[in-house]
This record gives structure tokens, C-alpha cells and sequence, in this order.
């Protein structure tokens, strides 16, 4: 397997509009497990969005951009929650299918809706974070620049986009890991597509426009950060 490129060639099965909807459905509710065990965000909110969202000093806005099944929003919603920050937190994807599958996990605080970082910015919304989870490999070089200028865009404060950092040992060691979890779903295929088509930091760095920078938030990972106040 040569991973020394992004293979940008690769489609993953579940952005296949015509993917058998029940494998779909259940990769969504799965993904509410596996980006918990693979995606890092527990450290990312405990590091760097609740002192954030806490030195605000008053309710807050967050907004997931390409939220999926919308597991990452209710995951720190309930983070949130637990620690008694006041946060409304709204999930916003252009796939129907997802927004279908995400609104099983709205609450008092987490709300979803079937939009694109695009329509948002144009409608002039703004939030006071903005994040995404997986979503940045997903993209070509167009899209790429226009989501991060959309999240940019629609957040007063800070951006985080958390995504796979591509690499053999990352590649070999999902490939066994999730053989559990993957039955049923398509998450063998496409995590396996997906670290093929991820980058590696200093790739991502090299696309990010000024005032962005790229961390390691923990092992596989990495973190496009957007932060006015640094
Ligand atoms: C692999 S999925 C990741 C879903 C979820 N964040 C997760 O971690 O499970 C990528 C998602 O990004 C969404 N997406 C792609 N471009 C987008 C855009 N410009 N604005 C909002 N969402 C977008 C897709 O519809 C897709 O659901």
C-alpha cells in the first residue's frame, strides 16, 4: 500500500447516493462509538474549546459543520453539559441521509440541519465556534478552500477541524482494529479510503491560509486551527 500521496481517487460507499440505506444508517450510528475510540475530540474540548467557550462568560453558539450522524455535537454537548457551560450546539449537513440519521440524537441543546457551510455564511449566520470532524479529507482542492473560508466565515471566534492524519501505522492498525465494529456498516471500507485520501499535517498546513495552524492533537490526528486570539 504506498500512502505517501493522498489518493484523491478513492469514493467512499456512503457518499454513493444510491448506497443501500440500511448499511448507511447503521455506519451513522456506529460512527457515534468510533469517533469516540479514534476522533479525539474529548481531549480537544478539554484542552482548547471549554476554556474557550468558559472565558466567553456567557451562552454560547457552536457550530459542527458536516456533522454526519451528529454523534460529535451531541458527544460535547453532553462534555458541555456535564460541566454546566450554557451551549447551544446545531449540526448542519447538506445530505439529507445524514441530517435523517442525526436527528435521532437532538436534545434541549443540540439541534440539526440539512444545510451547507455555503448557504450559512450567505444567510449571514454567525456562531461563536465553529468545527468539523472527517470532513476536510472529503474535499477537493476548491471545496477545500471555500468550507475553510465558509468556517472562517461563520465563526466570531474560533475554528477547529479535526480529521485523520494519514500513515501506514494508522492505515494497518484500523484495518484490524475496526474489524469488530465493521459488520454491517461501511466503516471498514471507507475509514480504510478515508486515511488514504487524509493528509499529513505539513500537506494540510500548505493549503490553510494565513492565520491558520495545523497540531497534533493526539496520535493519527490532526487539528486546523483557527484562533484570533493567538
Ligand atoms: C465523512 S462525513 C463526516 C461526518 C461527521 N462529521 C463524522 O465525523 O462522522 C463528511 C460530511 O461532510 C459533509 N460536507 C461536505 N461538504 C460540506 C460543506 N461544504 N458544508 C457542510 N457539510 C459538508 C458531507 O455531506 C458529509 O456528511
Amino acid at each position: 500500500m504506498n500512502l505517501a500521496e493522498r489518493d484523491v481517487s478513492l469514493r467512499e460507499l456512503m457518499d454513493d447516493p444510491d448506497c443501500d440505506p440500511r448499511l448507511l444508517a447503521a455506519t451513522y450510528r456506529r460512527f457515534g462509538l468510533v469517533n469516540r475510540l479514534v476522533a479525539g475530540w474529548t481531549g480537544v474540548y478539554r484542552r482548547t474549546l471549554r476554556p474557550y467557550l468558559s472565558g466567553l462568560g456567557r451562552p454560547a453558539r457552536v457550530l459542527d459543520l458536516g456533522c454526519g450522524g451528529g454523534d460529535v455535537a451531541a458527544h460535547l454537548a453532553a462534555l458541555a453539559r456535564a460541566d454546566g457551560l450554557r451551549v447551544q450546539w446545531v449540526g448542519a449537513d447538506p445530505d439529507p441521509r445524514a441530517i435523517e440519521a442525526a436527528v435521532a440524537r437532538a436534545a434541549s441543546d443540540v439541534s440539526f440541519r440539512c444545510t451547507g457551510s455555503d448557504a450559512l455564511r450567505e444567510s449571514g449566520e454567525r456562531f461563536d465556534a465553529v468545527l468539523s470532524n472527517h470532513v476536510l479529507h472529503h474535499l477537493d482542492t476548491a471545496e477545500l478552500a471555500a468550507f475553510v473560508y465558509d468556517s472562517a466565515a461563520l465563526s466570531t471566534g474560533l475554528v477547529l477541524h479535526g480529521d485523520i492524519e494519514r500513515g501506514r501505522l494508522a492505515y494497518a492498525l484500523y484495518g484490524v482494529g475496526i474489524l469488530p465494529l465493521a459488520p454491517g456498516t461501511f466503516l471498514r471500507t471507507d475509514g480504510l479510503r478515508s486515511i488514504r485520501r487524509s493528509y499529513r499535517a505539513a500537506e494540510l498546513a500548505s493549503r490553510l491560509p494565513e492565520g491558520w495552524r495545523v497540531e497534533h492533537p493526539a496520535r493519527f490526528r490532526v487539528l486546523a486551527v483557527r484562533d484570533p486570539r493567538a
